[in-house]
């Protein structure tokens, strides 16, 4: 899974340095393509000469050195990388990226990469568990870095403990791992609702909801970059699906999406229903724009049709997924709703919470499958909870085989 790959290996000043050499060695023999940058302290370990020897190619130590006049070195590294590894990761680097900063040609480069960014720490035991490094670490999981946790054993400060750089071969094999999750919906068709929906009162008028679409356009796109066929039907957003490939429906009333989502059902192996549909509608909708009168306006309504509930009932061979929005109790009526619409899972989102649902970017939801196995994920990206999602989904889905 490395072979053929850009690799950007970074290196900063810790002892562990030693070892980003055999890390080099190792990938470079798995054929894949490795260039390194190098912190000013890292190179008071270990010289730039010894990478560019181990890499077979130029060392980046320095932001303004500029090699290149047609090139900006740190923004073309940044997009040429497939993915990034920090190895060793320092508390102080891993504090610079958490807090933004931007001093060195690793940071520049860091800020600069859309790339996935692998980081393996390693420091003294107690500074690995200092509540500044671990409230950084926390900060960089929440934007999507991913952590190689050091290893416990001797460490050259001369304590026992946990802060050893994971060794080179476990860090390749932990990559690799992660590297082959990342398709796995090759070959899947998923259906996801999202947004609000809008009941219509006359027309100047409707009913409608806080829900941004963000979670369901998050599990859409994350979706399609794990190799899924994705449809999305979605009520009135702002949001803007970046992957072409992905199948746009627009809809506007709860009855629309009802009519989209069975007419998309029978094709999809995942439907996930991320909307929040009108539980309830204006039960007569006026043809011109009403009047005001005196007094109170008293407007019937009449329930929706349970979008959820009618695909439980038609479920052959889907994985059927609800949300379950909760102010109060929400793991007990998130399960209510799990086994009322006949679900394989349930994501369970409790609103009331700082960081999660409607309109942010971040969400703390509770998956629960049909088994009443629980998982909670803690704040992050809607991106990443829809990837720890999804990554839950294809686990119960392969369980079920
Ligand atoms: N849902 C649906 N059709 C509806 C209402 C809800 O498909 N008319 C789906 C939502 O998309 C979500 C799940 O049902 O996946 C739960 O929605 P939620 O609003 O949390 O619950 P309700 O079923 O509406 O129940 P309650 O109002 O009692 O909380």
């Amino acid at each position: 899974m490395v072979y053929q790959k850009n690799i950007l290996l970074c290196v900063s000043g810790g002892i562990a340095a030693y070892k980003a050499c055999a890390l080099t060695s190792k990938l470079t023999q798995k054929g894949a393509n490795v260039k390194v940058i190098m912190t000013e302290n890292a190179m008071g370990f270990v010289s730039p000469l010894t990478f560019q020897a181990l890499s077979r190619n130029p060392v980046y130590t320095d932001t303004f050195d500029e090699k290149d006049p047609e090139k900006i070195a740190h923004i073309d590294l940044a997009d040429w990388a497939d993915f990034v590894i920090i190895a060793p990761a320092t508390a102080n680097v891993i504090g610079k990226l958490a807090n933004g900063m931007a001093d060195d040609m690793l940071t520049t480069t860091i800020l600069a990469t859309e790339a996935t960014v692998y980081i393996a720490p390693a420091m003294n035991v107690h500074m690995y568990a200092h509540p500044a490094v671990t409230k950084n670490m926390k900060q960089l999981e929440e934007w999507g870095y991913h952590f190689i946790e050091p290893g416990a054993g001797y460490l050259a400060c001369g304590y026992v403990g946990k802060g050893r750089l994971e060794e080179p071969e476990t860090i390749i094999n932990v990559i690799q791992e992660h590297q082959k999750v990342d398709t796995f919906l090759e070959g899947k068709k998923l259906l996801v609702s999202a947004g609000p929906t809008r009941e219509k009162v006359d027309p100047v008028r409707f009913f409608t909801n806080r829900s941004s679409g963000k979670m369901g356009f998050a599990i859409a796109e994350v979706a399609a970059e794990l190799g899924a066929r994705v449809t999305l039907v979605t009520g009135p957003t702002n949001q803007q699906v970046s992957d072409s490939h992905i199948k746009r429906v627009d809809i506007e009333s709860a009855d629309d999406m009802y009519n989209a989502m069975h007419e998309f059902f029978h094709e999809n192996d995942i439907v996930i229903k991320a909307a929040a549909v009108a539980d309830y509608r204006p039960k007569m909708v006026f043809d011109h724009k009403m009047k005001k009168q005196d007094g109170i306006w008293q407007l019937e309504m009449e329930r929706t049709k349970d979008i959820l509930h009618s695909l439980g009932q038609e479920k052959k061979h889907q994985f059927l997924v609800g949300f379950a929005a909760e102010t109060k109790n929400p793991i007990e009526y998130g399960m209510n709703k799990l086994q009322k619409k006949n679900l394989d899972a349930i994501v369970i989102n409790n609103v009331a919470q700082e960081g999660a649902g409607f309109g942010v970017d971040t969400n703390i939801v509770t998956y629960i499958n049909k088994d009443g196995n629980e998982k909670g994920f803690a704040r992050a990206t809607k991106k990443e909870v829809a990837r720890k999602l999804l990554y839950s989904i294809y686990q119960d889905m392969k369980d079920d085989q």
